[in-house]
């Protein structure tokens, strides 16, 4: 079952991420037009609940549909709502706390499963083609209960929003508080929608493909500078033999039995690679124009230098929407807003996820937005 359902992850890319990409632009219009783009005066927000709630309504909305029942927003907010507290009881899932010790996160995962049943699912129109093969598998080739395909579809739903939250977090608050950053990225964006022939005032959102969103090199530095601050999922694989792992830099000795890590950080920290890493350098992946792709160690060119999608067999089917997702929504809050951040405090990691995908803050910030006159 295992193969057949990574059998679905090609229709994470090729054409069928060109119709997710343009369902997701269609439903971030959506989103914005009615609840942020309304109103002319300043309006205040902490970041984390407002990317939490852009980015979990849009990739649900584009995944798995609208719901056809008849308050939606009620429906949404409270899956929502729900979801966010699971998630933030999974570092504790994850350990050997049994689950009735962790307050009401039993009941909630329970109504969670429930809403992604077949007999939920038929209820909502316009689910992807991935989660439609995936039902199909689970329904039909593997006959299996159907709280246990609610199950499976949580567990997919869980990967496609838990670290671009944090991703959308970071990226938004490293430009607020780097405005010169900030000031480039609109400028390359203003340039790419002048020669597409695109104004600001005429129509939202503007509309940007895939290959022309690529294009946009700061943006893309940015996105990857953040990725690599933050990324602390490790790769972990079982040694079934004895052997030796040939790493770019050196050779390293395993025993079978042999638990094995790979810590996106020791790269992604390491000074000889990245020059002061700890810093944010939104052009740091750009050289002479174009994408910068040379980083060396021991004066080797590195093949692996940012890992924050992890690796091989495991590695995340779902890396190309989520970079569009964060690219395209930061595209349209740099457009059609003024962004400033209110608290200017230095953030900390909440360092409960260590090991387990992008880091979330520590606390949340405060920042306000208002539509650009
Ligand atoms: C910035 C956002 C994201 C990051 C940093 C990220 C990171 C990762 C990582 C590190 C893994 C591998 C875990 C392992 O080795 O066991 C993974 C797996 C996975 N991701 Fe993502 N992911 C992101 C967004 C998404 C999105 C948007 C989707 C879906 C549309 C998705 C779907 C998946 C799935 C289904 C797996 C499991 C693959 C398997 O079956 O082996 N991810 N992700
Ligand atoms: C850190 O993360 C854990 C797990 O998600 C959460 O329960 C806790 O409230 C977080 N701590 C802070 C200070 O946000």
């Amino acid at each position: 079952m295992n193969d057949d359902l990574h059998g679905c992850y090609h229709l994470l890319r090729g054409t069928s991420l060109d119709i997710l990409t343009e369902n997701m632009m269609q439903n971030l219009k959506q989103f914005f037009e009615l609840q942020l783009l309304k109103t002319t005066n300043w309006n205040t927000a902490y970041l984390l609940t407002f990317c939490s709630s852009v980015i979990f309504e849009v990739t649900f909305t584009t995944i798995y549909g609208q719901s056809l029942a008849g308050n939606r927003r009620k429906f949404i907010t409270e899956l929502r709502d729900d979801f966010l507290k699971f998630d933030d009881k999974f570092p504790y899932l994850i350990s050997d706390i049994p689950i009735e010790l962790l307050g009401n996160v039993k009941s909630i995962r329970k109504k969670l499963v429930k809403l992604l049943t077949s007999e939920h699912l038929a209820k909502t129109q316009g689910l992807s083609e991935v989660v439609q093969m995936r039902q199909d598998i689970l329904e039909k080739y593997y006959t299996l209960e159907d709280f246990e395909i609610g199950a499976h579809h949580l567990g997919f739903l869980w990967a496609s929003v838990t670290n671009t939250i944090p991703t959308m977090f970071w990226a938004m608050y490293y430009l607020l508080q780097h405005p010169e950053a900030m000031a480039v990225l609109r400028d390359e964006i203003d340039h790419l929608l002048q020669s597409t022939g695109q104004k600001k005032g005429s129509g939202f959102p503007i509309h940007l493909t895939r290959e022309q969103l690529d294009s946009l090199v700061y943006l893309e530095s940015t996105v990857l500078e953040v990725l690599r601050l933050c990324s602390f999922s490790s790769i972990i694989r079982f040694v079934q033999e004895d052997l030796t792992l040939h790493s770019e830099t050196q050779d390293y000795c395993l025993r079978k039995g042999d638990l094995v890590a790979i810590f996106p950080p020791a790269i992604h920290y390491d000074p000889e690679v990245f020059e002061a890493p700890e810093e944010f350098r939104f052009d740091r992946f750009v050289e002479d124009g174009k994408k910068k792709t040379a980083f060396f160690k021991n004066g080797k060119k590195l093949k692996y230098y940012l890992l924050p999608f992890g690796f091989g067999a495991s590695k995340c089917p779902g890396r190309f929407l989520a970079i569009f997702e964060v690219k395209q929504l930061l595209v349209i809050l740099l457009t059609y807003f003024d962004l400033e951040i209110i608290d200017d405090k230095p953030m900390e990691a909440n360092y409960s996820r260590l090991l387990f995908g992008i880091q979330h803050p520590a606390s949340d910030v405060l920042f306000r937005y208002k539509v650009k006159s």
